[in-house]
């Protein structure tokens, strides 16, 4: 099948076409994930957790996503790979530069940044240096120390203000998708509209242009962490990894996943 490609994030959005997304740390999963339908694999800070053990995504190096993005670029044939930069990598402009290349060199195809305010200008930056970014808005991970925890994002009006001003932000930086973590449906439904490039949900509701799990959660492994409310396990009742993959695929396309169960009202 034809590479996906940045221009065709746009295109899918406008034909209404839901995107599927899933991280990927390996060649041997990356191969199973592209070779069943998910158009985007993002190389996540995630692996902080899932692949070191640690208690949270800080202890994450540049050096440690261009690996992973190497092991999951050389196994992937059709899926755009997403490199997600680790914290500070982005904290100023020349930084973010030096580790996007890298990302790029590596075999990404996009990076990851969380937030806006300063990040914005960063977002300009690689842009303006034909590196296509992908923005992180809603529950940012690495704001976890200020968050005092994983919490859910954006249930006031104050909050959800901010955050409708920072996707209309993010977009106008130039970023191609925008990933929206752990904010009320309906406040995810609101931006969507509000946005011509596509959002991608993780715990955001079903009206998100794509969605995206951590692999780790969608396989139903156990992270040592509390388990998410968004979170479902594609593997029970699939059989094997390849079917879990392509059940995540139909549900995220036909609209079934994430149901309220896996969503936040509020
Ligand atoms: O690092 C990661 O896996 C992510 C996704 C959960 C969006 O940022
Ligand atoms: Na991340």
């Amino acid at each position: 099948a034809r590479p996906v490609t940045v221009p065709d994030l746009h295109l899918a959005k406008q034909a209404g076409k839901r995107l599927t997304m899933l991280t990927a740390y390996d060649a041997g999963f990356a191969r199973v994930i592209d070779g069943n339908g998910v158009d985007l694999i993002l190389v996540g800070d995630s692996l902080g957790m899932v692949v070191q053990g640690k208690a949270n995504t800080l202890g994450v190096s540049v050096d440690d996503i261009v690996y992973h993005t190497g092991c999951v670029s050389r196994a992937v044939q059709r899926a755009l790979v997403i490199a997600d930069f680790p914290f500070q990598a982005d904290a100023s402009r020349e930084r973010a530069l030096d580790a996007a290349t890298r990302f790029l060199q590596a075999g990404a195809g996009m990076v990851k940044l969380e937030g806006a305010g300063h990040k914005l200008e960063v977002i300009r930056h690689l842009v303006e240096r034909e590196i296509p970014v992908c923005g992180h808005l809603g529950l940012t991970p690495q704001s976890v120390l200020r968050f005092g925890g994983f919490r859910v994002q954006g249930r006031d009006d104050a909050a959800a203000a901010k955050l409708r001003e920072d996707a209309l932000a993010v977009q106008a930086a130039g970023a191609a998708l925008l990933v929206l973590e752990a904010v009320p449906s309906s406040l995810a439904a609101e931006i969507t509209r509000a946005l011509e490039i596509p959002t991608i949900g993780i715990g955001a509701g079903r009206d998100c242009d794509g969605q995206v799990l951590v692999l780790h959660d969608m396989l139903g492994l156990d992270s040592g962490h509390r388990r998410p409310r968004f979170v479902k396990d594609f593997l029970a009742g699939s059989g094997s990894i390849a079917a879990a993959v392509q059940a995540y695929c139909s549900a995220v396309r036909d609209g079934s996943f994430p149901d309220d169960e896996h969503s936040y009202a509020h």
